[in-house]
């Protein structure tokens, strides 16, 4: 089985985000199953430069988009047995970041159309063209309007990955008319037509073969109003094609025995973790405690994130006998409000406004509990790390919070972290008190960690998934 992933991130060469998690690992425990992956990325500005000259170039062509005659370059790079291929055009691709630019259209345009016109240049038929988000989005439409025609393109099969439905990549039809020399039956409301432009994801979904998101409870939810983004009838009506298969994790890179990053390595013992947990409180400053339960929040401080809901409630919040760790950048409200509490309350909250990978793990190491309070989630890996670090999870329950997370039941001993269902700050504060009184039950949190350790989110079952997928895809059931 041979499959090409077409994506716009991937670790370890460019990361904005979750995404970037998955095209970096996914395809090695496909290669454990024997299914040939390889995966095609923009050749970036950011890509490390000890990365860039380990790549050969192995195709130059021109690409024709509208009227103009544009480079396209092919660059390869074998990263531990999965190949990754790189599309280079120096004007859209030699600059900071990955997203963000005005001509985002015309760039994301010019890579779906490379990716398919440099298959008569590498060598590679993919049996299966698997499409991520909506920067790829435009790919099985080209494929159905100029490839599936020719002979040694014909049996091949695309699936559509929805990792988050809110970007949809809307832009003015007469760009679409431009760049991918489709008729005018493509920009009906039956087809590409989103809030009087045209939308590449929109595209990906009409035109794949199957589309899949990254956990079943997104799955479900997308097919409602609240979570559709205004395509919930779209995949209402396509769900017979259409299923959830959960993120994993990569257990080589997150494992608190071996990260580079932990000060302290362990697996299960408690008395390690809490080295881990005393050095964190020294190097961030805030009093150092054994006995204070330490909450983590590592994210995009976004609204999606529902960073709302602390806000509402931060004055309680900041009573609870408990320290807070907060690490990321995002909207300047949010950044505001934890800059303010840090210096309201410099014992209780220490607010990191930056990325940092090293210190985002000592903080999973050394953290007791970690907050997710997401308005949605299609899967999230801040849970999954959580969980692989013995850091209890709480989590709204919603997308893959709901499948990854069991909520502790204090009847049975079962359940893994605590959860509330409704977006609502009261009960959000009243699941962190219930989770700071069980912190102190030894009992309690014996068997949160018992239960933790049972559990496997490693990629291996999940990649199972996708190899059946790709297996009745290509036989055509
Ligand atoms: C997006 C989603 C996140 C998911 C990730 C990878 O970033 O917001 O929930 O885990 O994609 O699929």
């Amino acid at each position: 089985m041979k499959v090409l992933f077409a994506a716009s991130e991937a670790v370890p060469f460019v990361k904005t985000g979750g995404l970037a998690d998955v095209i970096g690992s996914l395809p090695k425990e496909l290669a454990k199953l024997g299914t040939d992956v390889r995966v095609m990325l923009p050749k970036y500005e950011d890509i490390p430069l000890h990365y860039k000259e380990r790549m050969e170039r192995i195709a130059e062509f021109q690409l024709q988009m509208g009227w103009r005659q544009l480079y396209c370059g092919v660059w390869k790079l074998d990263m531990n047995g999965v190949i990754f291929y790189f599309i280079d055009n120096e004007f859209y691709f030699t600059r900071k970041g990955c997203y963000g630019y005005g001509d985002d259209a015309e760039r994301f345009a010019f890579y779906c159309r490379a990716v398919l016109d440099s298959l008569q240049h590498i060598d590679f038929v993919p049996d299966v063209l698997h499409c991520h988000d909506w920067q790829a989005g435009m790919i099985p439409v080209l494929y159905r309007a100029h490839f599936s025609h020719q002979p040694a393109y014909a049996h091949i099969r695309t699936v559509m990955t929805v990792h988050n439905l809110k970007y949809q990549g809307v832009f003015g039809k007469e760009q679409f008319q431009d760049y991918f020399a489709l008729g005018e039956e493509h920009f009906s409301g039956y087809a590409l037509e989103l809030h009087g432009g045209a939308s590449f994801m929109k595209g990906g979904l009409l035109y794949s073969d199957f589309i899949t998101t990254v956990s079943p409870t997104y799955a479900e939810e997308i097919q409602t109003p609240y979570y559709g983004e205004f395509l919930d009838g779209l995949l209402r009506s396509q769900q017979y094609r259409l299923q959830g298969i959960i993120n994993g994790l990569d257990y080589d890179e997150f494992d608190p025995m071996t990260d580079p990053h932990v000060t302290t390595h362990y697996r299960d013992s408690l008395t390690k973790k809490q080295l881990n947990k005393l050095k964190l409180q020294e190097r961030l400053g805030l009093p150092v405690r054994k006995d204070i339960p330490l909450i983590a929040l590592v994210t995009r401080l976004v609204d999606q994130k529902g960073i709302a809901l602390i806000d509402r409630v931060i004055a309680e919040l900041m009573e609870l006998d408990l320290q807070w760790v907060v690490l990321g950048t995002g909207e300047p409200q949010f950044e505001r409000l934890f800059r303010w509490a840090a210096d309201a309350y410099p014992d209780k909250l220490s607010a990191n406004l930056l990325f940092d990978e090293a210190l985002a793990r000592q903080i999973y190491a050394g953290s007791d509990l970690f907050l997710m309070p997401s308005l949605f989630e299609p899967c999230g890996i801040g849970q999954l790390i959580a969980m692989r670090y013995r850091s209890v999870p709480i989590v709204r329950e919603t997308g893959g919070l709901k499948d990854t997370v069991t909520p502790y039941n204090e009847a049975t001993g079962e359940g893994t972290g605590f959860s509330f269902a409704n977006y609502n700050a009261h009960d959000m504060l009243h699941t962190i008190r219930r989770a700071v009184r069980l912190y102190h039950e030894p009992d309690v949190w014996d068997k949160l960690m018992a239960n933790m350790k049972k559990k496997d989110f490693s990629w291996r079952k999940s990649a199972q998934q996708y190899a059946e997928l790709y297996g009745r895809l290509a036989a055509g059931v």
